[in-house]
């Protein structure tokens, strides 16, 4: 059975994993720069790549002692190619390469919305053709995926990603770093009514569009003197129920065009949110369908996604060579306008 050694440095999160085809993970471990990028209030990129750096090896030891397996018992290395920051991708995927050549093992360069497109996959098994709606800090994407290997783009943000709006809200409201959790935490106490925010729904129907909300949500943070704990509860929870319903709205149109589905997924960081997946699981519920998102620690970065996105390509006979260069910016997926 192949076992694939995978490595995930993209951003702010060194991960190693080892994974058994179809759903065995041996080992699936993470670390978190959050405390080191936290006093900035964002990612440091320089910090990021030196953090990945120190950590990456002791890593690597971490999880192949974990399994309890030596580098000779491994049969493919694979590493996140891009999307993410140039010098943090650029660690894990030359030790990558660089483990591969030394031990002659076959190399794949993986695309790291790939990944979390088959995040679902790690647990059960998908079903296709699926809807899949991608919501992290970078990206936010509706696809429409015929199989494992084959994604059409359906919609995507023309400037925000939903968790960069969360994270961007925070920080105003002066909530902690990072955002996400902190808003959702937040909004717990608020009244999702209080503030009549926008849901925006830009003209071109394959675009999501956040930067209006976000300035509505400045707006009536500039208008008060003081951000009471009761004010930052309502903005906080009026701010999520907004793209709750925006993207409730995306998805429900996307179901009615699509009605072949047999499966429909939210992954991503964004997917970590109860009531996002809680209001998107009742849209999925009015088409008949049962919408599946990743246990917590497979929506946010990790690198079992990675090894799962490889093994799809992998067993397709794809294989990449020494040479490959990172790349900050990767499309996954085909415009289905385009075909
Ligand atoms: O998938 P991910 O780990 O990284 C990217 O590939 O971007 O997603 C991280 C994003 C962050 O923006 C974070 O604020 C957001 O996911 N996030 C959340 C929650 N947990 C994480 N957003 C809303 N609610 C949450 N509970
Ligand atoms: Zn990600």
């Amino acid at each position: 059975m192949t076992r694939i050694l995978a490595i995930e440095t993209s951003c702010d999160e060194t991960s190693v994993a080892l994974f058994r085809p179809p759903r065995t993970i041996e080992a699936n471990l993470l670390f978190s720069q959050v405390e080191i990028h936290r006093p900035f209030g964002g990612i440091v990129p320089e910090l990021a790549s030196r953090s990945h750096v120190e950590r990456l090896l002791p890593l690597m030891e971490e999880t192949l002692d974990l399994a309890g397996v030596g580098l000779g018992d491994v049969d493919v290395i694979a590493a996140t190619r891009g999307p993410g920051l140039l010098g943090a991708l650029l660690v894990g995927l030359g030790a990558a390469q660089g483990l591969a050549f030394g031990l002659g093992r076959p190399f794949l360069g993986i695309n790291h919305l790939h990944g979390h497109l088959l995040s679902p996959d790690l647990e059960e098994a998908m079903r296709f053709p699926a809807l899949v709606l991608l919501a992290s800090g970078g990206h936010t994407a509706l696809y429409w995926m015929t199989d494992e290997r084959s994604a059409w783009l359906l919609k995507r943000t023309v400037d925000d990603a939903v968790g960069e709006a969360f994270d961007k809200v925070a920080k105003l409201s002066g909530l902690p770093y990072p955002g996400g959790p902190a808003v959702e935490g937040a909004a717990r106490d608020g009244d999702p009514t209080a503030f009549d925010l926008p849901r925006p729904r830009p003209k071109d129907p394959a675009a999501f569009s956040l930067s209006g909300l976000k300035t509505a949500v400045r707006r009536q943070i500039e208008w008060v003197d003081e951000l009471s704990e009761h004010f930052v509860a309502d903005l906080a929870a009026s701010f999520q129920a907004a793209v709750g319903d925006m993207l409730a709205g995306a998805l429900d149109q996307a179901l009615s065009h699509h009605d072949g589905a047999r499966g429909v997924y939210l992954v991503g960081g964004v997917a970590r949110n109860r009531h996002i997946s809680g209001h998107l699981t009742a849209v999925a519920e009015k088409h008949g369908l049962d919408l599946r998102a990743p246990s917590p620690v497979y929506c946010t970065d990790n690198a079992a996604m990675i090894a799962r996105a490889a093994w799809s390509r992998y067993r397709g006979g794809e294989r990449d060579g020494w040479d490959l260069q990172p790349r900050s910016r990767w499309e996954f997926g085909r415009w289905e306008a385009d075909e």
